[in-house]
């Protein structure tokens, strides 16, 4: 695979970790997940985190997935550009799709103790929040799946526009978020 192509299908099979983040923003609102309970004096995650931002955005990210690879069985992709087969396909985008949002809670979970207040910029976490939960949640439910499509050979073009796009996309959606209400803050 030539970089380019690896970088193009490292971004597509990240896909369900990506939505996720985007879509919660659209989902958000109602109970906060902590039920806006303390913990030291600080808020647990804050009014930033709702049931239904974790769960649309997952089950976004998930729908997505499965659209995904139900077209890679149909139209017979190469292995790069496949999540695999069903139903190992499914644990694989639900790891993506899930652990993002665990990862975007964790985020919230450690501004907090922090001391960071809900919606104030905490640089680096705030943008890879959720690409660390994917990962690790991916790892746990398939320990060669990353290095299989992010490490070896031109594979690792694909973790590099991934990695590089993520900031990008991240500050875009959260202007069209602040634009449409849903966040007070455009970053
Ligand atoms: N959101 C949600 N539930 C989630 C994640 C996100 O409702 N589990 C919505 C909230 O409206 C949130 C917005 O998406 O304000 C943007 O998400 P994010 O930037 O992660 O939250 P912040 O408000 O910046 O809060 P924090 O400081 O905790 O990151
Ligand atoms: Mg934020």
């Amino acid at each position: 695979m030539s970089p380019l192509e690896a970088a193009l299908a490292g971004i597509w099979l990240m896909l369900p970790a990506l939505i996720p983040n985007s879509a919660a923003v659209l989902w958000g609102g109602g109970k906060p997940m902590d039920f806006g309970r303390s913990w030291r004096g600080e808020r647990i995650l804050g009014d930033g985190k709702t049931w239904r931002g974790f769960f649309g955005g997952a089950l976004t990210g998930f729908a997505f997935g499965v659209i995904q690879i139900a077209s890679s069985e149909l139209f017979d992709f190469s292995d790069s550009w496949s999540h695999g087969n069903w139903p190992r396909a499914l644990w694989i985008i639900g790891a993506l799709a899930f652990g993002s949002m665990i990862g975007d809670s964790a985020g919230s979970f450690v501004k907090r103790r922090l001391g960071v207040g809900r919606g104030d910029k905490a640089p680096i976490l705030d943008q890879y929040n959720f690409v660390i939960g994917a990962f690790v949640i991916v790892t746990i439910v398939h320990t060669h799946w990353l290095k299989f499509h992010y490490i070896d050979g031109n594979q690792i073009y694909g973790l590099i526009a991934f990695l590089v796009l993520v900031p990008l996309l991240h500050r875009g959606v959260n202007i069209i978020g602040y634009k449409m209400g849903k966040k007070d803050v455009p970053w």
